[in-house]
C-alpha cells in the first residue's frame, strides 16, 4: 500500500508542478516547493545554487564515490492548450518539455534513496537544475553555469545521470541510445547586404532579398551534398527579415536558424559548407553576406560502459522488456556542459499511450506524459543509483 500512496504522491507533486510552470531564469517558486518537498522528505543537506537551482546530498552508510542525478526544472513559453485540470494556470507559459515530470522524478529518486541509505555507498548529489531551455548568451546559464559555480566540485562528481521524457516511446520502456544521445546545437545568423533601389528599377540596386532567396535554396544542399549520408546534421533556416515597402528592393536581409549534429566532424564540415555557400552566393550577385555562429549546447554522448550499466542493473532488477534501443534525438540539451567533463548517462523515459492520446511531440501546446512513467522513472534510476 505504501508504495501506491508513494506513486499518488508523485503525481500530485508532477500535477503542482504542472500547473504553476516557471520560465528559465525565473524558477523561484519552483525552487522553493523542492525544498519543501527534500525537507518533507527527511533530507536535511539542502542548498541553493546559481539562484534558483537547488542541490540536495544523500550521505550512503558506507565511504564511496560521489554520483550525481540530474533533473530540470524550467518551463517554456508556450501557452497551454489542454483541458485537464492541471494545466497551467501561468498564460503562456507551460511545462512542455516534461521538466515538471523530470523534477518530480529526481524528488522520488531522492526520497526513494533516502530511504535506503543503508544500501548506499558514498554519496548522490541531486541536482535540480532551472534555465535548461535558455538560449546561448554571452553569459554561461544553466548547466554551464552550475558548472562553473563548483557543482561537480567538494567532493568531485564521478559520473551523473539523467533521464528525458520521449513521446516516441511508449510508456513503460526507458531507452538508451548506445552512442550520442542529442546534438550539438549551434545559432547561426547570416547578414546580407545588396544596395537599395526602387522595385521598378531593379538593376540599379541589389536585391538582398532575392538573394537571401538564392542562400536559402543553396542551403538546402549542405547536408544532402556535402555531410557523409552515415553521420546526422541538420541546417533549418528559421526566420528570414528584410526590407521595409512593397515597392523598395531591400538593401538587408537576415536570416536565423539552427545547424544541429551528432558528431563533431559533421558540424565542422557543414560550417565550412555554410560559410562558402553563404559567402559565395552572394557575391556571385554582387552583394556581400557573412555569417556567424554560436555555440549553443555540445554534443551529449554516454559513457559507453556507465550506459551498459545502468541498462543492466535496470533490465536485472524491472525486467528485460524496460530497457529497449532507442534513436538518438537532433534536440538539444545542456547536459553536455556535465557529460563532457564527467562520465554521464542519459536515458529516455517513455511516456507514449496511443489509446489514451498521449502522442504529441516535445514543445507543442498539447504536450502530456502517461504519469505511470513517474513510477517507473523513479525506479529504475533509484537502482541505478544504489546499484551502479
Ligand atoms: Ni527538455
Amino acid at each position: 500500500m505504501k508504495s501506491a500512496k508513494t506513486e499518488e504522491d508523485l503525481v500530485a507533486i508532477r500535477r503542482h508542478l504542472h500547473a504553476h510552470p516557471e520560465l528559465s531564469l525565473c524558477e523561484e517558486e519552483t525552487a522553493r516547493f523542492i525544498e519543501e518537498r527534500l525537507m518533507d522528505f527527511g533530507i536535511d543537506d539542502v542548498e541553493r545554487i546559481a539562484d534558483t537551482g537547488v542541490i540536495a546530498i544523500v550521505d550512503g552508510a558506507e565511504d564511496g564515490p560521489t554520483r550525481a542525478y540530474r533533473a530540470d526544472i524550467d518551463a517554456l513559453p508556450i501557452e497551454e492548450k489542454s483541458d485537464v485540470d492541471y494545466a497551467s494556470k501561468n498564460p503562456g507559459v507551460m511545462h512542455a518539455c516534461g521538466h515538471d515530470v523530470h523534477t518530480t522524478i529526481g524528488l522520488g529518486i531522492a526520497r526513494a534513496v533516502h530511504r535506503r541509505r543503508n544500501e548506499l555507498s558514498g554519496r548522490i548529489k541531486f541536482i535540480f537544475q532551472p534555465a535548461e531551455e535558455a538560449s546561448p548568451e554571452d553569459e554561461p546559464v544553466g548547466a554551464e553555469r552550475l558548472v562553473q559555480e563548483g557543482v561537480l566540485k567538494s567532493p568531485d562528481v564521478e559520473a551523473i545521470f539523467a533521464l528525458h521524457c520521449m513521446p516516441s516511446l511508449e510508456v513503460g520502456k526507458i531507452g538508451y541510445t548506445g552512442g550520442p544521445v542529442w546534438a550539438s546545437s549551434e545559432l547561426m545568423e547570416i547578414e546580407v547586404e545588396g544596395k537599395k533601389a526602387h522595385g521598378a528599377y531593379p538593376h540599379e540596386g541589389i536585391d538582398a532579398v532575392a538573394v537571401a532567396a538564392q542562400i536559402v535554396v543553396a542551403l538546402q544542399q549542405v547536408v544532402s551534398r556535402t555531410i557523409d549520408a552515415r553521420q546526422s546534421c541538420v541546417v533549418s533556416v528559421g526566420c528570414v527579415e528584410a526590407g521595409n515597402s512593397y515597392n523598395i528592393i531591400a538593401e538587408r536581409a537576415s536570416m536565423t536558424g539552427i545547424l544541429r549534429g551528432l558528431s563533431q566532424q559533421a558540424m565542422e564540415r557543414a560550417r565550412q559548407s555554410i560559410e562558402q555557400i553563404v559567402t559565395h552566393v552572394a557575391r556571385g550577385f554582387g552583394a556581400t553576406a557573412r555569417v556567424r555562429f554560436t555555440p549553443g549546447a555540445r554534443l551529449v554522448e554516454n559513457d559507453p560502459s556507465l550506459e551498459s550499466e545502468a541498462i543492466q542493473v535496470i533490465a536485472d532488477r524491472l525486467g528485460d522488456t524496460v530497457v529497449t534501443p532507442h534513436l538518438p534525438q537532433l534536440g538539444a540539451e545542456d547536459f553536455s556542459a556535465f557529460s563532457r567533463r564527467i562520465a554521464g548517462c542519459y536515458l529516455f523515459l517513455g511516456i507514449r499511450n496511443e489509446a489514451r492520446g498521449i502522442t504529441h511531440a516535445l514543445h507543442t501546446p498539447q504536450f502530456d506524459v502517461d504519469e505511470d512513467c513517474i513510477g517507473i522513472g523513479v525506479a529504475a534510476m533509484t537502482e541505478v543509483l544504489i546499484g551502479v
